[in-house]
């Protein structure tokens, strides 16, 4: 029996694309090399914060069912893959994933397949690496099969943009292989723009994380130099934004988090210096002040602390949210990590608040949520918002604790310390 889509890789990106699928009507198949997902999901158990349990379980009414044995694949009229693209121990691309996903379907590659790359990668990638291992199949791309990249858009949390009504980007290493790739995704997405080609449709998600990367880095270090010349960076933003066009507001933050804006900047460099030789600076500069905010961070917490005579070492630090986005659960490339490990270092006593966060993994170490925050509150030496989760109420967090340090710029507030 064949079925209209298989989804491999079915973490934050795959299973919304399943859900959309299935919820147009498809056939959808899902394959994942972990045990614990596949298990999870065929109990109608959700991994991740968009979709509930209820959504797995109307799911899997509908016919959605998760699996490791890749000859489902075989059986696929269209197969999208949409595994993790990490960084490497040595900051460059970990393709591996991509790699093995594209050995899976190379072994069970029929003649009619779309094949579809969503993970967010270099330019060139569905071209350079991937086609040549779908060639091995004897296939003939264009011809007998065919291939393009889509990238995933998805925004963990987003209650207003979600796979419908977010465009999604196409490009088919052959027009071919863009038409197709334009009917499957036309069937549950509103708007589906075609790029020129596969390399166009990689470049237009680097250029959007870049833009994101670049524009946060440049308030981050307006956010230093405002401190110092005494001018509130937040009212800035707040007049400036008003202007109605021209000018998009980024906000200042404890660093930047997360599966992509950390990482994939670092896609677009490596590639510009291993393939031409020369730096992209404008990407390692943003790198250079992003990363540097979690010890920036900290220093403004000395420094609170030492407005009241005390110093970190020994002090109690109550940090309030460690996910890298606000009223998710994603602990991923947190600043809260750099900035939690380099509070121990410097002898603070750490506690943790995350309404989303039971246990706060800080490599190796583990913390367990304080039960009662408003003791918490009470008994640290100073309070340090890293995530404006929006279940916080400001009144208790002024009223109870004794120093607070506010890294989002929610409080606006006399004796609030705002980054
Ligand atoms: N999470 C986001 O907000 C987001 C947004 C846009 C783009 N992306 C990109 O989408 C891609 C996927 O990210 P994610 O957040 O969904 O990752 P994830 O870690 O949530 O899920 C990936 C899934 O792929 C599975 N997997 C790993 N290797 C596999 C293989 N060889 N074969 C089959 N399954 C395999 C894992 O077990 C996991 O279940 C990445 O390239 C990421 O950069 C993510």
């Amino acid at each position: 029996m064949t079925t209209d889509l298989a989804v491999i890789g079915l973490g934050y990106v795959g299973l919304p694309l399943a859900q959309a699928a299935v919820q147009a009507g498809l056939s959808v198949i899902g394959y994942d090399v972990s045990d614990r997902v596949i298990a999870g999901l065929n109990s109608n158990k959700s991994h991740v914060d968009d979709l509930s349990d209820a959504d797995i379980a109307a799911m899997v009414k509908a016919g959605f069912s998760a699996t490791k044995d890749d000859s489902v694949l075989a059986a696929a009229k269209a197969i999208v893959i949409c595994v993790p693209t990490p960084l490497s121990a040595d900051g460059g691309p970990d393709l591996s994933a991509v790699l093995g996903a594209t050995h899976t379907i190379a072994k069970n590659l029929k003649a009619g397949q779309l094949v579809i790359l969503e993970s967010t990668t270099y330019p060139g990638t569905t071209q350079d690496l991937v086609q040549p291992i779908l060639a091995e199949s004897g296939l003939v791309v264009g011809e007998d099969y065919f291939l393009a990249f889509s990238p995933e858009r998805i925004d963990p949390g987003n209650k207003k943009y979600g796979m419908r009504n977010t465009p999604k980007v196409v490009g088919g290493l052959n027009p071919a292989s863009t038409d197709k790739a334009v009917a499957l995704y036309e069937k549950f997405v509103d708007t589906v723009v075609r790029a020129k080609g596969a390399k166009e449709a990689e470049m237009a998600k680097l250029l959007e994380n870049t833009y994101r990367h670049i524009n946060i880095a440049l308030v981050n270090e307006m956010a230093m130099f405002c401190k110092d010349l005494d001018i509130d960076l937040w009212d800035v933003i707040r007049c400036a934004a008003t202007k109605p066009f021209g000018f998009q507001a980024f906000y200042p933050g404890p660093g930047v988090g997360g599966h992509c804006i950390p990482i994939d900047p670092n896609y677009l460099s490596y590639q510009v210096k291993t393939n031409l030789g020369y730096p992209f600076k404008f990407v390692e500069l943003a790198q250079e002040i992003n990363a540097g905010m979690p010890a920036y961070v900290v220093n403004r917490i000395q420094d609170q602390l030492n407005t009241v005579g005390k110093a970190l070492n020994g002090s109690k630090v109550l940090v309030l949210g460690v996910t890298y986005k606000p009223d998710i659960a994603d602990q991923r490339e947190s600043p809260a990590i750099p900035i939690g490990l380099e509070l121990l270092e410097k002898g603070a006593q750490l506690e943790f608040h995350d309404p989303m966060v039971e246990t706060w993994r800080l490599n190796g170490r583990e913390l367990t949520r304080v039960a009662d925050l408003k003791a918490a509150l009470n008994r640290a030496d100073i309070t340090v918002m890293l995530q404006d989760h929006a279940s916080y109420n400001t009144d208790e967090l002024i009223n109870e604790s004794n120093l607070l340090f506010d890294t989002r710029g929610r409080i606006d507030h006399p004796e609030v310390e705002r980054l």
